[in-house]
């Protein structure tokens, strides 16, 4: 990969982290104050926006990861098919995505996703779900009990 394809990629992994910051604007966060916002880019190069949503009952509440996730699928993409994942909050380091998100993204994201995690001061992490979560319960497990 030479410098100029680096510093693309680079700029591409901002440019979605804005649209993330877009999704960030939308959190419906009355409970918590704390807003998350996500954006997910499919194969076709369409972005997919995820926030927080809460609930007075607390746990309904959907994270901005699968907001942005149940959204795709909903809009007919497949699990696996999705490039890249950028997700931002108001947060010290990068944000990083919680377990029950960690789960989903392994799922419907794929292990090898590239996942960009920013916050607000314009800090950026790029990692992967083979990194967020080692030892990932993942659907070919199921398969391995069928006879
Ligand atoms: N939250 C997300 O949306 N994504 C994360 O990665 C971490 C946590 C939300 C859930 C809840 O609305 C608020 O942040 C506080 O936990």
């Amino acid at each position: 990969m030479n410098l100029r394809s680096e510093v693309k990629i680079k700029m591409d992994n901002k440019e979605l982290l804005q649209e993330a910051m877009k999704a960030y604007q939308n959190a419906y966060v009355p409970y918590s104050h704390f807003s998350v916002g996500a954006a997910l880019l499919d194969e076709n190069g369409k972005v997919h926006h995820g926030c927080n949503v809460e609930n007075a009952a607390f746990s309904p509440t959907n994270c901005a990861e699968r907001t942005a996730l149940f959204r795709a699928i909903a809009d007919g993409n497949r699990p696996g098919s999705f490039k890249a994942i950028a997700v931002v909050g108001d947060t010290d380091e990068p944000i990083v995505p919680c377990g029950v998100c960690r789960q989903v993204l392994a799922e419907l994201g794929g292990l090898d996703m590239p996942v960009i995690l920013g916050n607000l001061k314009g800090d950026i992490m790029e990692t992967t779900m083979r990194e967020l979560l080692p030892h990932a319960f993942v659907p070919s497990h199921l398969k391995e009990t069928q006879s």
